[in-house]
Parts: C-alpha cells; structure tokens; sequence
C-alpha cells in the first residue's frame, strides 16, 4: 500500500477476508440461493455473508462507531460522528450473473464527511483507495482523473433506471440527450462504485447516476476526489438523504455535463 492510514488497513483487511468467500460463490453462482428482495433488485446469500465478516472486522477495530449498509440497514445509530458506510457487494447483478464486473465498497465518514473509503474489486484484485489529503491510488500505484477537453470527446458511464423507478422516461430522455452529445456510445457497467472508481483512475472520463443510494458512492466520493474529479449531488432529496444523484468527472467537463443533465428541459 502506498498510503500509510490505520483506517485504509482496516478496511483493506475487512475487504481481504470477506472477498475470499465471495470469490468462492462466484465461482459457484448456480448454487447460491437466491431471494427476491423486491422488483428489480434481488439478494443473495452471497450480500448477506460477505456484509457479516465486513462488520464483524470493523467492529473488532472500533466497536462504537455508527455503521449504515444496505443488508442490514443502521447499527450503533447514536453514532453519528464516525460512521462506516457499507454495500458489500455493489454490482449483484453482474455478480448473479456470472460477470466479473462489481465490488465492495466501504466509507468512512467523519462529522458527515467522508474522510476514506476502499473499491475494491476481487475479481480483477485491483483496489481502489484514498484518504482525504493523501491522494488516491489503485493498488500501489496513484491515479488521476482523465485530461479529456471536451464532453464531445469524452467515454461516459451511467446506469439505471430501475425497474421500480418513477422517473424512467426522464432517466431514457437524458440518457438520450447526453448521448447526441458524444461521439461514443454511453457506457452501462452496472456497478456505480466501479464507475466512479473508472473516472477516479481516468478509465472513464465522467459519470451520471440518478435513484442511487449513499453505500453505493460513499468511497468513491473521497477517491474521485482526491484523483482530482470534481463531484456534484444535484436534486438531492431532503426526505430521504441517503438518496443521491450524482455527477462526476474531470474538472475539464464537468460543467457541460451539469448543463446536459439540469438545466436542459428534460420533463
Ligand atoms: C446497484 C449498482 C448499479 C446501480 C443501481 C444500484 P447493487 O447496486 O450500483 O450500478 O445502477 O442503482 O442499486 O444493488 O448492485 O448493490
Ligand atoms: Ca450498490
Ligand atoms: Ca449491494
């Protein structure tokens, strides 16, 4: 590792040791069990076993502090002044489906702020992190956001909608608009931590996601930053905040791209 944080190395060490069941299960994915959590969105015991051992490891470090998850919602809720914030898998889809495109992704926030977080993806062995002031790094070597000039040039990334959401038309009617706009097709990799991740190592040069959740981005948020990406959480929804969309790029396209996705009359 190229950052020496007490923090990082826990959560390397969390990741490291769930990954190596969930390498297990994807290598045997027909036998996982598999239960509907609702349309469109679908559980496995894979989620559930991978976010157990990730607990249990950053409990062992500090038993106090505040976790949020997508499997097992909030623990330690009084905490609200250090909390880890948890998918354990993100892209389950992908992971159900035999492909080897998805990732645990783990935050730390600090005083609602995000001051560390881990992608990592098992598959590829390639991991992802910073903390805040110390850069941003994939496996021992540091990365920057893409130097790309112009949107028209650029390789975007986005995904949904969901199959519950109720602003599909709107979520086809930008992905519509942003793609007249480039000359490569928008990419749909199906998991939002990995391309967040992407524009953070300048694999992608931006990203749009609406309808996500905050375990969904929460590392990525401090990674692309410290790459030197910009981020902005546009529409945010007071009533649920831990709803987000989000946009993130090079500084370069980043206003041209907010300008596609809000301020053009997309009803
Ligand atoms: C999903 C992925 C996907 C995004 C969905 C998320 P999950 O997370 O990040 O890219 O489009 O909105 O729910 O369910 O695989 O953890
Ligand atoms: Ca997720
Ligand atoms: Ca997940």
């Amino acid at each position: 590792m190229r950052l020496e944080s007490p923090k990082i190395n826990i959560i390397i060490k969390a990741c490291m040791k769930a990954s190596k069941s969930l390498i297990r299960d994807f290598g045997e994915i027909e036998n996982l069990q598999v239960s509907s959590k609702g349309p469109g969105d679908f559980v496995s015991s894979a989620d559930k076993r991978t976010e157990k051992i990730i607990i249990s490891e950053l409990q062992k470090a500090y038993p106090d502090y505040g976790i949020i998850t997508e499997e097992s919602g909030i623990i330690n809720e009084k905490n609200i002044h250090n909390r880890w914030i948890i998918d354990p898998i993100d892209g389950t889809k992908n992971f159900l489906n035999g492909l080897p495109q998805f990732a645990i992704s783990i935050g730390y926030e600090e005083e609602n702020e995000i001051k560390c977080g881990v992608i990592f993806d098992p598959i590829k062995n390639e991991i992802f992190y910073a903390e805040k002031g110390g850069g941003a790094f994939l496996n021992n070597t540091r990365i920057r956001v893409s130097n790309k000039k112009k949107l028209k040039d650029s390789l975007l990334v986005t995904g949904g909608p969901k199959f519950s959401s109720n602003i599909k038309e709107k979520i086809f009617a930008e992905f519509v608009n942003v793609s007249q706009n480039v000359e490569s097709p928008v990419r749909k990799f199906g998991s939002a931590a990995l391309d967040i991740a992407y524009v953070a190592s300048g694999r992608f040069d931006g990203t749009w996601h609406r309808e996500l959740n905050y375990w969904d981005i929460a590392a990525g948020i401090i990674i692309l930053k410290e790459a030197g990406g910009f981020i902005t959480f546009f529409e945010p929804d007071k009533k649920f905040p831990l709803k987000k969309n989000i946009l993130a790029s090079n500084s370069n396209i980043h206003e041209e791209l907010i300008d596609l996705i809000t301020k053009k009359n997309i009803e």
